[in-house]
């Protein structure tokens, strides 16, 4: 049993690390959020968290200031959880440098019994390599005087404080005690079952998640591409095979964004790149989606003389305000190159843009000759009326998230990839 006064150490105040300190602290121990962002902390400390998640804030309100306290840098604790960027370098290797130098700030701190676990998503080996040698060099033996593990998170943005609760955990030790140690840690909180093994299999496992995704998403995207050859609806085909009992085709789409799925299937081809030549098609076939929406956008308004393009949503899925890796960014700026007007639109997006202004709906819609859908946003689909399609040069829209319903009545004509080649 983990007794209360543990006191925890968590450094990456993010997605990951904020809910994950304020869980720990609702569940009654002593945290500290470690960020080295001073911005973060003022506004932790000013009681004005950065992330906005359901249920979240009322947790957050429980515990900030009293049992979860925030720091730049890490302070002595009994454990130290790592959430911090796990980016990939321009030539798709691990940038494994913020989890280096977190794991050196926490080196001075350590002594003998503690617990680290890495929770950033990390290639294989990361946990028994890099990781247990930066505790080497500083004199300490992973499993033995130091417990290690890690433990990868699987949450969904807009569904974190739910799934960190109920989802499964993998904990994965560099030995037996620092698995069983760090699950009992969480299995104060989770729900899920908390499944232990070695970080190795840890590691692998939360990769070939994101991988298993972005395989079967680009096997419905070649579908996509099979239908510029032959005469098939893709997504009828889709709906069809979907009724097999066994058989769940995902849907296609413009490219996958964000910073899991278009990520983390590199961090396997970066160790095993022979063996890896299916997952390196995969991401070969998603990378070149945005391509072929750019292409079919200009067969679409190959006759209007200076089309403008309505594009409505560059977030990297629906409903989030997330546009990291988004395709949405690729696509318009293929438009751009081939100096095609852009008026860009995303009502959930609070950033601002470096190549692009982001206007209202009726600011992009006015006088465009196709508006292009990126994003199932489900307030798009109040948007979307027939008084601001009634704006456009002409009334086409473009759904690359089959999502877009029109009235029977509706004098707009709909594209989506069922009509993609011969529209
Ligand atoms: N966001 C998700 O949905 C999600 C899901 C599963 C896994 N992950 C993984 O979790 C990890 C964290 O992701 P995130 O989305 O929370 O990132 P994030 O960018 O939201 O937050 C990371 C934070 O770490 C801070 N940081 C950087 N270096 C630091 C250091 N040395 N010490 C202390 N703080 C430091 C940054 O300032 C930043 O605030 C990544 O490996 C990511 O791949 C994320």
């Amino acid at each position: 049993m983990i007794d209360r006064n543990h006191h925890i150490c968590i450094l990456g105040l993010g997605y990951i690390g904020l809910p994950t300190a304020v869980m720990f602290a609702n569940y009654g121990f002593r945290v500290t959020g470690v960020d080295v962002n001073q911005r973060v902390i003022e506004q932790l400390r000013a009681g004005t968290p950065h992330i906005e998640e359901p249920n979240f804030f009322e947790l957050f309100q429980n515990v900030s200031g009293k049992s979860l306290t925030y720091e730049t840098a890490p302070v002595a604790a009994d454990t130290y959880i790592i959430a911090v960027p796990t980016p990939v370098h321009a030539d798709h290797s691990a940038d494994l440098t913020y989890v280096v130098a977190a794991t050196r700030a926490i080196v001075p701190h350590l002594q003998k019994g503690n617990l680290m676990i890495v929770e950033s998503t990390i290639p294989p080996q990361t946990t028994d390599g890099i990781v247990a040698d930066v505790l080497r060099e500083a004199g300490w033996q992973a499993g033995e005087d130091i417990l290690l593990a890690h433990c990868p998170e699987r949450v969904i943005p807009g569904k974190i404080i739910y799934e960190i609760v109920h989802n499964a955990r993998i904990v994965g030790g560099v030995n037996e005690q620092s698995s069983r140690v760090a699950a009992d840690l969480y299995r104060t909180f989770v729900e899920g079952q908390v499944l232990e093994t070695t970080a190795i299999n840890a590691e692998m496992s939360k990769l070939m998640e994101n991988t298993y995704r972005d395989v079967n998403i680009a096997l419905a995207n070649e579908l996509v591409k099979i239908s510029s050859v032959l005469d098939i609806n893709p997504l009828e085909v889709i709906r069809l095979a979907n009724h097999h009992p066994r058989v769940n085709i995902l849907q296609p789409g413009p490219g996958v964004g964000g910073h899991c799925i278009a990520v983390d299937p590199y961090f396997i081809v970066e160790k095993a790149f022979q063996q890896t030549p299916l997952i390196q098609t995969a991401r070969e076939i998603n990378e070149s989606m945005p391509d072929v929406v750019v292409s079919q956008i200009q067969r679409l308004t190959a006759t209007v003389a200076q089309p403008k393009i309505a594009v409505f949503g560059i977030a990297y899925k629906g409903n989030v305000g997330d546009w990291r890796e988004s395709p949405a960014l690729k696509i318009i700026a293929g438009l751009q190159q081939a100096g095609i007007e852009v008026a860009v639109h995303d009502p959930l997006v609070v950033d601002r843009m470096k190549d692009f202004e982001l206007v209202s709906a009726e600011a992009a819609a006015q006088n465009s000759d196709l508006l292009v859908v990126l994003a199932d946003h489900q307030l798009f689909h109040d948007t979307l009326s027939e008084t601001l399609l009634a704006t456009m040069r002409q009334a086409r829209i473009l759904d690359t998230k089959n999502f877009v319903k029109l009235s029977p009545e509706s004098s707009a004509e709909l594209i989506n990839f069922n009509h993609l080649f011969r529209a």
